[in-house]
């Protein structure tokens, strides 16, 4: 893999550009063990469900290149991020392919290969999504679920993408996202790069924006979708679903059919991610809250599988009811893997 902000190199490591400093330095943080990997993943130096399965994939072909016991290495990755399903997806693959005597080699050729599927998917299903955007107006994104989150157009950002790049008229309103900001410092930095028109706003705007008719349509992504189409998100994406039902807005979540946890039949048994209150209770390092205070910090929220008008995946787009749309959209990447073997 060798993307702007991850490469595998020859010297077998794993660079990875540190998501935390941005947008205000571009430093990169260097993996030459699975330990390292996995504190990558934790510290969110590389972070969005795909992204970090990418990471962990390339883990585990270290530890096995090292001759690490991969059932510990497994454990110690798969501890790192408990919601992003695609963390648990891509080691679960890796530890098949182990378990079939391969070769560290083969191990690493297989980390590349959910590597070149994850580019292939972004891009199939920010082509498909596209179609769903309004011809003109807002849409409305939270988190990063961008190039940065994944490889090549990403997914909530890469719909956005396709349909700028098809003459489409879009201003994306990105929510800042609190606590990490990760709307502010990595989806603004990403779509003033590519220059697509961008208005910044604080989370606790959307409403506002969506009473007034500035928003045409919600897109995000998603860290694990359940059978029922129930799905996590970044924290206050269960808020923005909610109003943009109450506004008549539809919302949309796209995200690579990796991200769909058939075995979770709803969202009541998706795992939330708790992280550390200091980046609740701080901001940039700056503490606004009294010492002391106590704070909660959930990753994640669930949106229930009613207030999403469609979930958009590169093996095609599933409409309510999601219970059988999303099954069959397993089955057909199934079947295609089978065809190409
Ligand atoms: O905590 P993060 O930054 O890893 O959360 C990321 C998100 O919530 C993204 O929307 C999701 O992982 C999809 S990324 C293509």
């Amino acid at each position: 893999v060798k993307a702007d902000h991850i490469e595998w190199t020859a010297g077998h490591t794993l660079r990875m550009l540190d998501q935390r400093r941005l947008p205000n330095e571009e430093v990169w943080v260097e993996a030459r063990t699975y330990g390292d990997v996995a504190d990558a993943i934790r510290s969110m130096v590389v972070r969005g469900a795909p992204l970090i399965g990418i990471a962990a994939a390339f883990g585990l072909a270290m530890a096995a290149q090292a001759g690490d016991e991969l059932g510990h290495a497994d454990e110690v990755l798969r501890a790192t991020r408990p919601t992003a399903v695609n963390l648990g997806w891509a080691l679960d693959r890796m530890l098949g392919v182990a378990r079939s005597g391969a070769s560290p080699e083969r191990l690493l050729e297989e980390a590349e290969r959910i590597a070149s599927e994850d580019a292939a998917a972004a891009k199939r299903m920010s082509e498909l999504g596209a179609d769903l955007l309004p011809d003109s107006g807002g849409v409305l994104t939270h988190c990063n679920a961008g190039a940065l989150a994944m490889l090549e157009y990403g997914s909530a950002v890469g719909v956005i993408r396709a349909a700028h790049e098809h003459g489409k008229q879009i201003n994306v309103l990105v929510d800042e996202t609190r606590p990490f900001l990760q709307g502010a410092r990595l989806t603004a930095w990403e779509l003033q790069k590519l220059g697509i028109p961008m208005t910044l706003i604080t989370d606790s705007m959307a409403g506002h924006f969506m009473s007034r008719g500035a928003v045409q349509a919600v897109v995000t992504g998603a860290d694990r979708i359940a059978a029922n189409g129930d799905t996590a998100n970044k924290i206050g994406t269960y808020s923005l679903a909610v109003l943009a039902k109450e506004n008549g807005i539809p919302f949309y979540i796209a995200a690579p059919t990796s991200t769909l946890d058939l075995s979770c039949s709803d969202g009541a048994h998706i795992p939330i991610e708790e992280r550390s209150v200091e980046e609740v209770v701080s901001i940039g390092g700056v503490r606004i809250a009294p010492e002391g205070v106590h704070a909660a910090h959930p990753a994640f929220d669930v949106t229930p599988a009613r207030y999403i008008a469609a979930i958009i995946t590169e093996a095609g787009i599933a409409r309510p009811p999601f219970q059988g749309a999303l099954a069959q959209l397993i089955q057909s990447v199934s079947l295609s893997l089978l065809e190409r073997e």
